[in-house]
């Protein structure tokens, strides 16, 4: 099956989170199970873009308001394991950047030019498979604009990886569009406003999310998309994510201070929690705990600074933050270095690498979701033979057994300081009983995650979507 992946992110190129990953990781295992799965994403000026060779596929024109011209490109060198298309827009994609608060006419220009391209294409493809708001209108645009007629019959997924962000713009734009018949323009509209997210589920061949949790959660709670969510949920289908186990492996890491096995988890986790601790002035002695992930409401990011404080004055443990993103939440996180200091520890802002050193360091994540549809963080934790602790809900509802339930890791019954301080002393507690920890570790690595299973449904789904 010939089938393209449009996405704002695709890890290694640009990754802002677990889109990134996703998108980087479910077309090598398509490819591994004999697909021909490739990706199409914007050409931004960042790190990847600017030490690699690419070469021109196509060029051509666009119409934004006014005409513009665009290059599909693609590596001269690739190892990633899929092809991979680029949408180079010059004065409006290549940013240093993913995504700002004015994006709408950037992503539909990405969106516009990737169709201008597929329909050029010799070999029609047999599956357009779309990755949040931002190619949510690629489904309407192949079912509706006369400019794209050659793709009506082909079949479209949209895969909500957020739901919260659809993309909404006002009626005045919609001329943006290229022409399609004016009497379907309800089509894109929810509340009075073009909502592309609402359009890609309501023009699509299928809907999924990324956990089953989170497709039921959904229905009940979606920005506003709860109704139309319901009456498309004959289409719907939650699909978990996996993550790839060749970048994520403690085994080979080539990111991280020691690399171990299951037989080695004891002191290669040492040799990481050393190389934390002594960078960043903790304790190695105490039970290491840590957060990685966006300082966004969602998850649960506000309440940090004060789980953190609390847990600091009653418990014994070092943590360790990695993040960004609010502003007021960063500065409440700093201050913690002061009163806590010798405990406390974070690195505000995005860094791969260490990233991968403390999930192998650390002998807890903390994960205090109010939303999360999926979470990866949890299953890179397990893999690296750390514990999660998380709120109940979504993805982590679906991946996390807790040890009182002859599971594996620590849940809590909802996203507020009081539960997660409690779950943070059940955890301190589980440390003492080293033997059940010890193999709990080993246990934990060996669960599998990868994207094989998973690869393998979304493929199953293309097919029942063929005629
Ligand atoms: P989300 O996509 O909602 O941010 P996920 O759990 O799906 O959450 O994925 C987050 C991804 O981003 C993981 O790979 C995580 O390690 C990574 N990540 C998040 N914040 C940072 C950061 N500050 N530095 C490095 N990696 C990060
Ligand atoms: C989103 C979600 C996260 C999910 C990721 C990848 O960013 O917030 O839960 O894991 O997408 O699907």
């Amino acid at each position: 099956m010939t089938i393209f992946h449009l996405s704002a992110e695709c890890y290694p190129i640009a990754k802002v989170g677990g889109l990134g990953d996703v998108v980087g990781a479910l077309p090598k295992y398509q490819n591994k199970l004999g697909e021909k799965s490739s990706v199409i994403m914007p050409f931004y000026d960042n790190k990847f873009t600017r030490s690699n060779n690419f070469k021109t596929v196509y060029s051509g024109k666009l119409h934004l308001g006014m005409p513009m011209d665009f290059r599909m490109l693609t590596l001269e060198d690739n190892d990633l394991g899929f092809d991979i298309y680029f949408v180079d827009v010059p004065y409006l994609l290549y940013k240093d950047y993913v995504y700002s608060s004015n994006d709408t006419g950037r992503f539909l220009a990405f969106q516009i030019a990737a169709l201008d391209w597929l329909v050029r294409l010799q070999e029609k493809p047999d599956v357009i498979h779309c990755h949040d708001h931002h190619t949510g209108l690629v489904p309407f645009m192949m079912s509706q604009c006369y400019a794209f007629q050659k793709l009506k019959s082909t079949p479209s997924v949209i895969t909500i990886h957020n739901g919260q962000y659809q993309g909404w713009f006002g009626h005045d734009l919609v001329h943006l569009i290229p022409p399609f018949d004016f009497n379907n323009v309800g089509l894109l509209d929810w509340n009075k406003m073009v909502n592309p997210l609402a359009a890609g589920i309501k023009c699509s061949w299928k809907v999924t999310t990324v956990s089953p949790s989170y497709m039921e959660e959904l229905k009940y709670a979606a920005n506003g998309l709860e109704h139309l969510l319901q009456s498309e949920s004959h289409k719907c289908v939650g699909i978990l994510n996996g993550i790839d186990t060749s970048v994520w492996n403690p085994k080979t890491d080539g990111y991280i201070v020691k690399n171990y096995t299951t037989q080695s988890v004891e002191s290669g986790k040492k040799g990481n929690k050393d190389w934390v601790c002594e960078k960043f002035g903790l304790s190695p002695e105490l039970p290491l705990f840590i957060f990685i992930g966006r300082l966004v409401g969602e998850k649960g990011a506000d309440l940090l600074p004060y789980i953190f404080d609390s847990v600091l004055r009653s418990k014994k443990l070092s943590i360790m933050m990695l993040g960004s993103g609010d502003g007021n939440v960063e500065n409440q996180l700093e201050s913690l270095k002061n009163s806590h200091n010798g405990y406390y520890n974070n690195y505000i802002g995005y860094n791969e690498q260490l990233s991968h050193i403390l999930y192998a360091a650390a002998d807890f994540i903390l994960m205090p979701s109010r939303v999360e549809p999926c979470g990866l963080n949890q299953m890179y934790a397990l893999r690296y033979g750390t514990v999660p602790i998380v709120n109940s809900v979504g993805g982590l509802k679906d991946t996390v057994i807790d040890v009182g339930e002859k599971g594996f890791g620590i849940r809590h019954g909802g996203p507020n300081v009081h539960e997660v301080v409690h779950a943070v002393g059940r955890a301190i507690e589980f440390t003492g009983f080293t033997e059940h920890f010890k193999k709990n570790r080993k246990l934990i690595m060996q669960i599998d995650h990868s994207w094989d299973a998973s690869a393998q449904t979304y493929i199953n789904l293309y097919h029942s979507i063929q005629s």
